[in-house]
């Protein structure tokens, strides 16, 4: 188990458990947490599975594939350099304590 914490635009925290392998997107659908989207069930053709990956956590993430860049042109809340689409990130025992920020909008 991996446990990550999803922050909303409201300052609302939660904290649930992922499994190795999963992606941040498959975690935050499969506890029905809100603002994560994805309306293509990460295939990475919708960008609305845009999250902000807190700066501690940023060296742990994969290496941003050139689709996932240019697909994060079109996120409706504009991207900062923390920016990523979470159905791109996988857990691994090395994200537990991992804290994503969830945007305002997806749409
Ligand atoms: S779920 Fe569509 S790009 Fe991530």
């Amino acid at each position: 188990m991996v446990a990550m914490t999803f922050v909303q635009a409201s300052g609302d925290r939660k904290t649930v458990q992922g499994l190795e392998g999963e992606s941040v997107m498959q975690v935050a659908r499969r506890h029905g947490l809100p603002g994560i989207v994805a309306d293509c069930g990460g295939e990475l053709s919708c960008a609305t599975c845009h999250v902000m990956v807190d700066e501690q956590w940023l060296a742990t993430m994969p290496v941003l594939s050139p689709d996932e860049e240019e697909m994060l042109e079109c996120t409706a809340e504009t991207p900062s350099a923390s920016s990523r689409l979470a159905c791109q990130l996988r857990l691994t025992p090395a994200h537990d304590g991992l804290v994503v920020h969830v945007p305002r909008s997806q749409k």
